[in-house]
């Protein structure tokens, strides 16, 4: 039977692979964003002229926008992928990352609960609000550390994961004190198409083209476990239909690497596939720069429970993936060209300052 699913910040880079699949389900879908620097309704293209997709353009924060969407598509969920998603930008001013992350989603709770107790006993049992995390709730592992459980205790690092976490506590408070039927799944680093190129692998494949540095926080050695987007939002399917209510769930790729592994992959893939006319490697590009403030270590995620619970496992292996994922942005200029508007660029400058000199390298 199709489901009703509202989707906040469904035009960014995670939410928008999980509502085309979605829309592709037969499920009707209504998408919730404010189109910030991250939102593009061009990442909904596959599915913007479906009968089953439909937008508002609002801020999860704004209550009456909010409790009108709930009054007349009646969802039978609600995903929150809404937020300020980018620790570097976090750095440098944590405001709009209170008012969305943690503010905007508490008020989005609280309509949403407001209008929950008022259904029909099943249509009450059955809804349920999955909220979109990140480990980096956790905080940093060391090198031989084991990977983060959903009973490893909360450490945020970042003023980004500090808004992430409180967030989570939100939504188990509203579990816990007004029974709102919340999920919550914690996923580990996300790579595909349509990724904002603020992000480490896009930044690097659309540098690398551009014959820009390649600027490498720190010694480059700091781990993460990178995940392929359809995967992640395969997972979010299943904790919507299956999970267990009030619980978390913890999704990773099972796929740690270094920053210099994933730049040096990204530079062998474009070697092979956009050979430079001089015949060097685009690894000659790689400029290491000053290390991010607070930069964690390591990220590493222990999926048991959302594998052997709910049955998930991710299909990409990541060669593969990666070099699917860097063809993407290859071949879709076009789309790049949208979204690298003068904001972008304003961004790059106040976070890269200096690399412009070392742009000829
Ligand atoms: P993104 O930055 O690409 O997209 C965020 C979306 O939210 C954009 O469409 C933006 O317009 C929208 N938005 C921002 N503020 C809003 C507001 N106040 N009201 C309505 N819409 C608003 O982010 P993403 O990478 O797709 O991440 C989505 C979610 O997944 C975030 O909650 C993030 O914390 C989480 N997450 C991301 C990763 C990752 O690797 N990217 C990993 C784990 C968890
Ligand atoms: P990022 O994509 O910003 O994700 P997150 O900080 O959420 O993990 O960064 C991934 C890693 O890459 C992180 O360790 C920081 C590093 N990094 C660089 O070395 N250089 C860059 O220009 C960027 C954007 C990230």
């Amino acid at each position: 039977m199709s489901r009703n699913i509202l989707v906040t910040g469904g035009a960014g880079f995670i939410g928008s692979c999980f509502v085309v699949q979605q829309v592709e389900a037969g499920n009707n879908v209504l998408v919730l964003d404010k189109l910030t620097y991250a939102g593009h309704l061009v990442n909904l293209e596959p599915c913007l002229h479906s009968s089953k997709f439909s937008f508002a353009h609002g801020d999860i924060g704004d209550a009456e926008l909010v409790a009108r969407c709930l009054k007349e598509f009646r969802p039978d969920a609600i995903v929150n992928f809404a937020a300020e998603s980018h620790v570097d930008r976090s750095i440098h001013s944590a405001e709009d990352f209170v008012r969305t992350n943690v503010l905007g989603t508490e008020q989005l709770l609280r309509t949403t609960k407001d209008w929950w107790q008022e259904l029909e006993p099943e249509a009450k049992k059955k809804f349920r609000f999955l909220h979109i995390s990140t480990d980096e709730v956790y905080g940093s592992l060391d090198k031989n550390s084991a990977p983060f459980t959903e009973n490893s205790p909360y450490a945020p690092n970042s003023p980004y994961s500090a808004s992430k976490a409180s967030s989570d506590f939100f939504v188990r408070s509203y579990f816990k004190t007004y029974g709102l039927p919340t999920l919550i799944s914690n996923c580990s680093n996300n790579y595909g198409p349509r990724q904002y190129p603020e992000k480490l692998i896009p930044l690097m494949v659309l540098n690398a083209v551009s014959n820009k540095p390649l600027p490498i926080y720190g010694t480059g050695l700091n781990i993460r476990d990178w995940i392929y987007v359809e995967d992640h939002c395969e997972a979010l399917d299943l904790i919507l239909s299956k999970g267990r209510i009030g619980e978390s769930y913890n999704i990773g790729g099972e796929c740690e690497k270094s920053n210099l592994e994933i730049v040096h992959s990204i530079c062998e893939i474009l070697d092979e596939v956009m050979p430079k006319s001089d015949g060097t490697s685009y690894s000659r590009q790689i400029k290491f720069v000053a290390d991010r403030p607070g930069h964690d270590f390591r990220y590493a995620i222990d999926s048991t429970r959302v594998k052997k619970e709910l049955g998930w496992t991710p299909r990409h292996c990541f060669p593969e993936a990666l070099r699917k994922t860097v063809l993407w942005y290859l071949d879709n200029s076009e789309w790049t060209k949208q979204v690298m508007d003068e904001d972008y660029r304003k961004w790059l400058h106040q976070q890269y300052q200096g690399l412009d000199a070392a742009k000829s390298l």
